[in-house]
């Protein structure tokens, strides 16, 4: 299966929620982004305002390479649902932390408070430092996504049926009848990865899948992987992609900002996290993890950001977002280095152009369509 080169839903906007502190680079470069809640607040409307459709919050347990502080992902969701209208929030859920029958249930309740706003993230795990601080079994990575199916399927049984009954080895329900459950519509179900065993499971049960910054051929090569398969267990998947934007009048500007970026990089946080991120996604059997091919200068950027290239003036960032768009992608996942003032700056100057280039593609593709029906 190929991707179509034309699709008519608008891609669709999300931004990473600044929820742990140092931003989303691995760099000492001064940043006007806070990870506090008022910071937060204002984002989050900001970014409504400006035609995000989702935020996306980080769920960390401890430190680790520049994130000092981490506010926890489903309080902080609910308080950013509670300051905006319109905006979905995508809550970070781990399974070993959480189980899925209090993530069903604290998620069903936020549902009834927000009139279905939120959506979730089922994070695998890739730091093992983190478990173990915490004393959590480390999985092997196939196991870990054995384990986060079984969450999903759990979640999504528990909020869809009643008497539910589910044998899992990780999770077990018996005749369990979640009230009330979420408002319509149902959560959402997110999820991230590179690796097969992340592919085959957004290929099964995932809404969404999120995968790391990557060049539209990449993103093309995972997306016709997914939705083959996806299509092969009758189960549909939509892919996000994660890019940091440095959108400037000029590309030279823009260019100039990415190596201040890496220049101020911490090496020593980079190298250690380099080292974590990709032995975690090294027990994954055929070695295609997230971090699996990633430099130095690509774990500047936790999610390989920079890679996606939507760096330039707000013409050349619309036209690469559409080649993202061509290549099977549903929805741009954002980060900023100065987060309030760059998400305005994004809406004002590069949705608009996006949604034009989108305009001009209907029109053109119309008479093929046209011809197509007739
Ligand atoms: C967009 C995105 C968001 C993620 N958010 C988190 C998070 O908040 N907390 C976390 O521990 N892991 C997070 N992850 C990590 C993934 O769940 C997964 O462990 C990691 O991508 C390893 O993937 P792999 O199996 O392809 O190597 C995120 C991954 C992606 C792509």
């Amino acid at each position: 299966m190929t991707s179509r080169p034309h699709h008519p839903e608008p891609i669709r906007f999300a931004y990473w929620v600044p929820n742990v502190s140092g931003g989303l680079v691995i760099s000492k470069i001064p940043q006007r982004t806070s990870w506090d809640a008022d910071y937060n607040r204002k984002l989050a409307q900001i970014a409504e305002n400006a035609g995000f459709d989702y935020a996306l919050t980080q769920i960390r347990f401890t430190a680790g390479y520049g994130a000092e502080y981490q506010h926890e992902s489903v309080a902080f969701s609910h308080a950013l649902l509670a300051a905006t209208s319109r905006i979905k929030v995508i809550a970070a859920l781990l399974p070993g932390p959480w189980n899925p029958t209090l993530a069903a249930k604290q998620v069903a309740t936020i549902s009834q408070l927000t009139n279905g706003r939120i959506a979730v993230n089922v994070v695998s795990g890739w730091f093992s430092g983190e478990f173990r601080a915490i004393g959590e079994p480390w999985l092997d990575h196939d196991e870990r996504y054995r384990r986060s199916e079984e969450f999903i399927r759990s979640l999504r049984g528990i909020w869809t049926q009643d008497d539910f009954s589910f044998r899992g080895d990780f999770y077990r329900y018996t005749n369990y009848t979640l009230k009330p459950k979420p408002a319509d519509p149902l959560p959402e179900i997110f999820q991230g990865g590179s690796s097969r065993a992340a592919r085959d499971m957004a290929a099964r049960v995932s809404d969404w899948y999120f995968t790391n910054g990557n060049t539209p051929e990449g993103v093309r090569a995972q997306v016709d992987d997914i939705r083959a398969k996806a299509e092969a267990n009758g189960h549909s998947v939509k892919v996000g992609v994660n890019a940091f934007v440095i959108a400037r009048e000029t590309e030279g500007e823009a260019r100039a900002v990415l190596q201040e970026i890496i220049d101020n990089a911490d090496p020593e946080a980079v190298k250690a996290f380099g080292h974590e991120a990709k032995n975690a996604g090294k027990a994954s059997p055929e070695g295609e993890g997230n971090w699996a091919t990633s430099s130095f200068d690509d774990l500047v950027q936790y999610n390989d950001g920079f890679k996606t290239d939507l760096i330039g003036t707000p013409d050349q960032i619309a036209e690469r977002i559409l080649a993202l768009k061509d290549s099977g992608v549903d929805l741009a996942l954002l980060a900023f280095l100065h987060f309030q003032e760059e998400v305005a700056h994004f809406g004002a100057e590069v949705i608009p152009r996006v949604r034009a280039l989108e305009a001009a593609r209907q029109q053109a593709a119309a008479p093929d369509e046209r011809a197509a029906a007739a």
